[in-house]
């Protein structure tokens, strides 16, 4: 049975259905609000406000929960890998291994990118950032297939555009950071894992043979399954807004990498590290930056630190904080960012500002130190958070174009001038 909230405007009693999602979170339903009573609802940065209902994950940000399709955050993070996650998002249940292999064959067919990719790429100068190259990158794919520009064709065809952007994408990313370094491109190597493969992409040079190292390909692999989803952030809902418009799912993607690109999302872990580092160029002075965070004239921010959704804390950056002590460890490597990060994760635990504005460090506070560590270099941290999240953007938009949704298009409360005549140049004060 439907249940009602009642809105009364102006005398009149509006009835506004409730929706209770499978983990009982309740919305109300304000879809026919304007067309029955004029009014619209405002809610700047959608602070409150459900664009969708999905099935693909869930989020308690009080509870510090995190679940892929039911399964939780950790179970994830420990047993499964991150191309398993992967099918797992897009296509909604673990695989059986057949199935996984098949996946893993698939994507693998597909991972060689067309040479003319590197004319394009050889056009950015070596100062190009690499995000702003990646989006290009996964733009210019529809060069190469244009077919991919109609996203109504059959759902053979659409998975075809999903397993290029899987297989493609970390070739793509590999190639714009050997470019960047002036070096030979690496080809994929097919007998090697999704993430091993990846890797040796990128770090493999011609004067020697790379070997690869467990550690580093479990630690990767851990940081891509914490990023792979996250409901309606940012990135997500840029590229289920673009996807509504029937852009194609390359351009989709694309637009999603460059919202994912900006400070307060996915370019914190590069921000992170920049700030410990000032930190400890400053002598370990963790105060001064608590002490600028507080300050209400200083646009500076504890980077990594608060999030729109946990108020509590964030499940990952505890698996993460967890995993950067054994992977320093098993590498034998020491970073002095991680202590400096403990100390101020300390600190600003126990500072009232923090604690009364609930904030928590988040995904972005420790995976830059483990990523520093295996030799990820800064500007391309937000780059692995884009080959993370790339299934969770895939499955919501697929999710987004299976619901058929309508055209994202908010709308606003007008405070401009009033209508005036307009006046020629000449007669301008
Ligand atoms: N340092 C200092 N103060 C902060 C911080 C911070 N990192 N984050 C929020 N605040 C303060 C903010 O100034 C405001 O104070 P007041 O109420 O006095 O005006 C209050 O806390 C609420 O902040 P808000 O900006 O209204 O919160 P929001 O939900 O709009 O923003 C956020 C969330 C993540 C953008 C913000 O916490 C932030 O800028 N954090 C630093 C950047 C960062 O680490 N981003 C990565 C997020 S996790 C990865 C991802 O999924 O994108």
């Amino acid at each position: 049975m439907v249940e009602y909230a009642e809105l009364k405007l102006d005398g009149k009693v509006y009835q506004l259905p409730i929706i209770e999602g499978t983990e009982k979170e309740r919305g109300i339903d304000i879809s026919k609000l304007r067309a029955e009573s004029g009014y619209i609802t405002v809610d700047t940065g959608f602070k409150n406000t459900g664009s969708t209902q999905s099935a693909i994950t869930f989020l308690d940000g009080e509870k510090g929960i995190l679940r892929y399709r039911g399964y939780p955050i950790e179970q994830l993070a420990e047993k499964s890998t991150f191309i398993e996650v992967a099918y797992l998002l897009i296509y909604g249940e673990l695989p059986t291994s057949a199935e996984l292999e098949a996946f893993e064959n698939d994507i693998k067919a597909e991972s060689l990118v067309h040479e003319d990719v590197k004319t394009i790429m050889q056009g950015f100068p070596s100062t190009a950032h690499p995000m702003g190259v990646l989006s290009s990158l996964a733009t210019s794919l529809t060069a190469f297939f244009p077919e991919s520009l109609d996203p109504n064709r059959s759902a053979e065809k659409v998975n075809m555009t999903i397993i290029r952007l899987l297989a493609k994408i970390p070739t793509l990313t590999a190639w714009s950071y050997t470019n960047a370094r002036g070096i030979r491109a690496n080809y994929p190597d097919n007998s090697l894992g999704y993430v091993a493969n990846f890797l040796k992409m990128m770090f493999a040079l011609p004067t020697e043979d790379y070997e690869i190292d467990p550690v580093v390909v479990d630690a990767m692999d851990k940081i891509f399954i914490l990023h792979a989803d996250h409901e309606q952030n940012c990135s997500t809902s840029t590229v289920r807004i673009v996807g509504s418009s029937h852009a194609n799912l390359y351009a989709s993607i694309a637009a999603g990498i460059n919202a994912l690109w900006g400070p307060l999302h996915g370019g914190a872990n590069q921000k992170v590290i920049e700030m410990l580092d000032a930190i400890l160029k400053n002598g370990g002075d963790t105060k001064k930056f608590i002490d600028k965070a507080k300050d209400p004239n200083d646009p500076f921010r504890l980077m990594g630190f608060g999030h729109r959704v946990y108020k509590n804390f964030d499940p990952r950056a505890q698996i993460l904080k967890k995993s950067a002590d054994t992977i320093l460890d098993k590498l034998g490597v020491d970073e002095p960012e991680f202590e400096i990060a403990k100390q101020l994760e300390e600190a600003a635990l126990h500072d009232e500002y923090f604690i009364k504005r609930k904030l928590y460090p988040n995904v972005d506070f420790y995976s830059g130190i483990i990523m520093k560590a295996i030799g990820i270099p800064i500007e391309m941290f937000p780059v692995m958070f884009s080959i993370g999240r790339l299934p969770g953007w895939i499955a919501q938009w697929k999710e987004m174009r299976s619901h058929n949704e309508p055209i994202g298009r908010p709308r606003q409360i007008y405070v401009g001038a009033n209508e005036r005549d307009y006046v020629p140049v000449e007669s301008r004060s």
